[in-house]
């Protein structure tokens, strides 16, 4: 019996060491092939970093199963790095194909497996951190700059220096409220207007909470331009952030005043969107979402759109700026905690997840993400694949994701006939 146990136990230490060579094999392999631009010394950081996670000796159950849980996430955000490197590597090709009337929904599905699976050599396209240095002269809320810089020297409840951009439509508010509390108290928001209703998911906010943390200066946070492992990048798979943008944009609110009249910018939107196919606003709409779908999927310059449905490529620059951590909406049950506990914030941030759900690999999530498309035609919602192409393949938003989406669309429209 007890002999039982030791061996047990041994055997389980032993799966341990096992489990951490096979990881530092795989990122070795992994670092070997995707030798893109940047310097190998990059690479090898990485290594050293993920590794020191796995070995971190912890005895007690509970935290040998969150150390695990972490461990998983990690893995899975460094796969997702080295996807978006490659993606990066060919972006202008992938938008360029995007635009070519000649490369089909499977072309495109194609390619994009090539690069989510690493069987394509890296291209060599480079990029330009500096090219950021356009938006350091806009005063005021840089809209145009999603980016935040959070530093201990701007506020002592900052643990670790880190960069995180928030692309409007993704959960960013939530964000936004969160790391507010790192600069200003609960009362100082409220006399700025910032009223906090936790449990209402649609939330207005006046500008003021948007002008809070400060926004990415690539003189004044050079360090942290410079600097490893702390970028982040908040994304949402581009079907549901395009909804969201029309659910919350395209509404009209008779029961909150301020809200519609400051939405009354998004009138003329809602009147061109009107011209397009598709059925009549439903009530309480200013537009029909297939009909706003369709203007969308028909604009492609990112500069030229609004931010909540600009793509979040056209939001964060994703290949300008090296973020390490990609983090997936529909994942953010154990990505956004894990954020927080990278950057040493749990306990000090409160940050519920909001928009994936218990088990986002299942086919839950998915049938009921679906139902909002329910009234639109799968070849539309393959337009918006193609339009939000990059978004789906740097953001690592899979061909399965993308089949799988488009599948339980077909399947909720198929039980209403
Ligand atoms: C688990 O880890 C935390 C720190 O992450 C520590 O404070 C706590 O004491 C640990 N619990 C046990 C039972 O070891
Ligand atoms: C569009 O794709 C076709 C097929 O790959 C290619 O021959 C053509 O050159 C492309 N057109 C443009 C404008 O890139
Ligand atoms: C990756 O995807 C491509 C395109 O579907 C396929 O031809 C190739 O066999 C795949 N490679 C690996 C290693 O899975
Ligand atoms: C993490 O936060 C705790 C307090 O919450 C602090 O005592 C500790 O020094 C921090 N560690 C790092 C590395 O910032
Ligand atoms: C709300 O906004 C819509 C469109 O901008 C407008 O037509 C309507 O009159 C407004 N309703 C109220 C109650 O302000």
């Amino acid at each position: 019996m007890v002999r039982n146990e030791v061996t047990r136990n041994s055997n389980s230490e032993t799966a341990k060491i096992r489990n951490a060579l096979l990881f530092i094999g795989v990122l070795t392999i992994l670092s070997l092939n995707i030798n893109l631009s940047c310097p190998s010394q990059e690479s090898t950081q990485w290594i050293i970093e993920a590794v020191q996670d796995v070995s971190d000796p912890s005895s007690s159950e509970t935290n040998v199963s969150r150390m695990d849980a972490s461990k998983k996430v990690e893995e899975r955000l460094l796969r997702r790095y080295n996807v978006k490197r490659l993606a990066c590597s060919y972006r202008e090709r992938l938008y360029a194909m995007s635009r070519n009337s000649s490369i089909s929904f499977e072309d495109l599905l194609e390619f994009h497996r090539r690069i989510e699976n690493m069987s394509i050599q890296p291209g060599d396209e480079l990029k330009d951190p500096y090219s950021w240095k356009r938006f350091d002269s806009i005063t005021g809320i840089k809209w145009n700059n999603n980016v935040f810089a959070l530093r201990h020297e701007d506020s002592p409840k900052v643990q670790k220096n880190f960069l995180m951009c928030l692309p409007p439509k993704s959960g960013t508010s939530n964000w936004q409220i969160a790391l507010a509390k790192l600069f200003i108290t609960k009362e100082e928001m409220a006399a700025k207007g910032i009223v906090v209703d936790e449990s209402e998911k649609n939330n207005y906010f006046p500008a003021a909470l948007y002008a809070t943390v400060p926004r990415f200066h690539t003189v004044d946070h050079a360090a942290l331009l410079e600097a490893k492992y702390n970028k982040y990048v908040n994304t949402r798979d581009p079907f549901t952030r395009a909804r969201s943008g029309w659910r919350d944009k395209m509404q009209i609110y008779p029961e909150d005043p301020a809200r519609n009249t400051s939405y009354k910018i998004y009138d003329s939107y809602a009147k061109k969107a009107e011209k397009e196919k598709g059925p009549a606003a439903p009530s309480k709409f200013k537009v029909s979402l297939e009909k706003f779908l369709r203007l969308v999927v028909s604009q492609l310059d990112d500069a030229k759109m609004n931010a909540h449905w600009r793509s979040q490529d056209g939001n964060c620059h994703f290949c300008a700026i090296d973020f390490a951590y990609i983090i997936q909406g529909y994942r953010s049950e154990e990505e956004w905690p894990w954020v927080l506990e990278k950057q040493n914030l749990t306990g000090i941030l409160e940050l519920s997840p909001r928009y994936g759900g218990p088990d986002p690999d299942g086919s839950e999530w998915f049938d009921h993400e679906a139902k909002g498309f329910v009234e639109i035609p799968l070849d539309l919602l393959k337009k918006v694949y193609r339009r939000f192409f990059f978004d789906f393949v740097a953001g690592g938003y899979t061909p399965e994701f993308v089949k799988t989406f488009l599948e339980a669309v077909q399947n909720a429209q198929n039980s209403l006939r």
